[in-house]
């Protein structure tokens, strides 16, 4: 289908003592995203980080900065993140029961938007509104923490997400968050996602270009694989 892969380091995984370095790090390693993780002890049972921090990773990266908002209420903030300067925003479906009308006003702000389901979530749900948006996120662990382990069952969600695309000719990109790394990132992308958070995946290994670079190898693979 010729959709470009994303290589998207969460920076939940980072040391925040030394967040700029560690960005600058997975920039020059060849990231394509970086995903920032915004938490708020109400959706999901643990607090992250918000806007200060965005504003000052915006300063020291080009890279586009993928918002990721766990958070009940998420049209309350759209604004305030799009200043502090996020390039899109991905809200959960969960918490937001006019999904055309969030997209709206998230493209109303200039930026990309991205509709989120957990692991329990059906497809159907953000199916239903997908062309609205630029992209889904597949959540492949329960969302909250870094550092879970991928739940299988996912696989078979991301493949009805895609073929439903396809099938309805919609050219969305399909984002998976939670517990990728080396190992799976050939069957998820076989499976139809095209932009891979890594969190620990990539900040937990030591040399973070050979492992991006990995990573690709993988999905060369993998589209090799389909053909
Ligand atoms: C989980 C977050 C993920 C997480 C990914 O709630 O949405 O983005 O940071 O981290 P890993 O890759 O370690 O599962
Ligand atoms: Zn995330």
């Amino acid at each position: 289908m010729g959709r470009a892969a994303k290589i998207a380091p969460s920076i939940l995984s980072a040391d925040f003592a030394r967040l700029g370095e560690e960005i600058r790090r997975v920039e020059a390693a060849g990231a394509d995203l970086i995903h920032f993780d915004v938490m708020d002890g109400h959706f999901v049972p643990n607090l992250s980080i918000g806007l200060p921090v965005l504003e000052s990773v915006r300063k020291i990266t080009r890279l586009p900065l993928d918002a990721h908002l766990m958070i009940e209420e998420p049209g309350r903030y759209l604004e305030a993140f799009v200043k502090s300067g996020a390039d899109s925003i991905s809200i959960h479906a969960e918490v937001c029961p006019d999904l055309p009308e969030i997209a709206r006003q998230i493209h109303a702000l200039g930026i990309r938007a991205a509709v989120a389901v957990n692991p329990e979530t059906p497809p159907d749900r953000v199916l239903a509104a997908a062309e609205h948006f630029d992209m889904i996120l597949v959540m492949s662990v329960h969302p909250g923490f870094g550092g879970q382990s991928f739940i299988p069952e996912t696989v078979s969600k991301l493949r009805v997400i895609r073929e439903e695309l396809d099938r309805r000719g919609l050219t969305l990109d399909v984002e998976i968050d939670g517990g990728i790394k080396l190992e799976n990132i050939a069957s998820v992308a076989a499976a139809g996602a095209n932009v891979f958070v890594s969190g620990s995946g990539i900040f937990g290994q030591p040399d973070y270009a050979a492992i991006i670079a990995e990573m690709r190898d993988h999905l060369i693979d993998a589209t090799v694989a389909l053909r």
